[in-house]
């Protein structure tokens, strides 16, 4: 029986016939935009997408769009779906594999967060260097797919060293201010008490989100390498007066938007300038 996320890859390749992306991208709550700056070949809304699961949260809009973005071939997700919907955890494993098996390499992950430190105010960006799973949850329990990746894997440098530096370098550039930091996920659907908070802060979280963990736990089984920044929406619960809310969280998610944006596409031109180097590098030294 084919596999949901092979079923998913079939048919989206059949809807983009000889196009390969080589980066999938993640899009958080109001941080769509991104996908309007695509070049666009496919567009498709995950209703179409055979064995897909669908967010049901406002401002993930469901659509897969393939294209180039900085000149990179991409696959872009506008919108995810997060465990506290009810779903299988099993079923976040789908898109990712499903990226996988249309030919990425690299994934990067967006989403709106909670910062825990006062200089990381709403319109901040924070690369991830590390998260905290604080759900208890995993889409990879239950039989392991050898195919995918090996039963047991580690979780050091899930966030790419090599990547991470790229991006500040990047952002240097832009003279953006990006912070680096730990990523503690949240079940929700609520925020999180200020007691709860006091106890994430000594646990060594930066920022805290209600997703990305099990996107990441996904692509690193199955050798994908990883990149995260979380868009700052907010100070935790217990250290502003601002009441939290999704559409507080969509308000404030647009102040950061257009930095994350330049920072996304120039930091694709110049992977998509490295990629091209290695490959000059390697097919110099007869290697391909
Ligand atoms: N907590 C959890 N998720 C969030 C937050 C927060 O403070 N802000 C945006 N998403």
């Amino acid at each position: 029986m084919t596999s949901a996320p092979q079923a998913a890859a079939d048919f989206v390749k059949e809807t983009a016939p000889g196009f390969t992306p080589r980066v999938g991208i993640i899009l958080g709550s109001g941080l769509g935009g991104l996908a309007d700056q695509i070049e666009v070949v496919a567009s498709i809304s995950y209703d179409d997408i055979p064995d897909f699961p669908r967010s049901t949260v406002e401002g993930h809009a469901g659509r897969l769009i393939l294209g180039r973005l900085g000149g990179m071939p991409v696959a872009c997700m506008q919108g995810r779906i997060h465990y506290y919907e009810g779903t299988d955890p099993r079923d976040l494993a789908v898109p990712v594999r499903m990226l996988k098996l249309i030919g990425i390499e690299i994934l990067l992950v967006t989403n709106a967060a909670g910062s825990f430190r006062k200089k990381m105010g709403p319109g901040s960006l924070m690369v991830l260097s590390d998260h905290i799973n604080f759900t208890g949850l995993n889409p990879l329990k239950g039989e392991n797919d050898e195919t995918f990746g090996a039963r047991f894997f580690s979780m050091e440098e899930a966030y790419d060293p090599i990547l991470r530096e790229h991006l500040a370098a990047v952002a240097k550039e832009l003279e953006i201010n990006l912070h680096e930091g730990v990523y503690l996920h949240y079940l929700g659907p609520n925020f999180e008490t200020p007691a709860e908070i006091k106890a994430f802060k000594t646990l060594g979280a930066d920022a805290v989100g209600m997703s990305t963990t099990p996107e990441v736990l996904v692509a690193r089984h199955c050798g994908l390498r990883v990149a995260a920044i979380s868009n700052i929406t907010n100070l935790v619960a217990g250290m502003s007066k601002t009441k939290l809310s999704h559409e507080q969280t969509l308000e404030c998610a647009k102040l950061a938007a257009a930095d994350l944006e330049k920072l996304v596409i120039v930091f694709l031109e110049t992977l998509k300038r490295e990629l091209l180097k290695a490959h000059l590098r390697s097919t110099e030294n007869g290697n391909d």
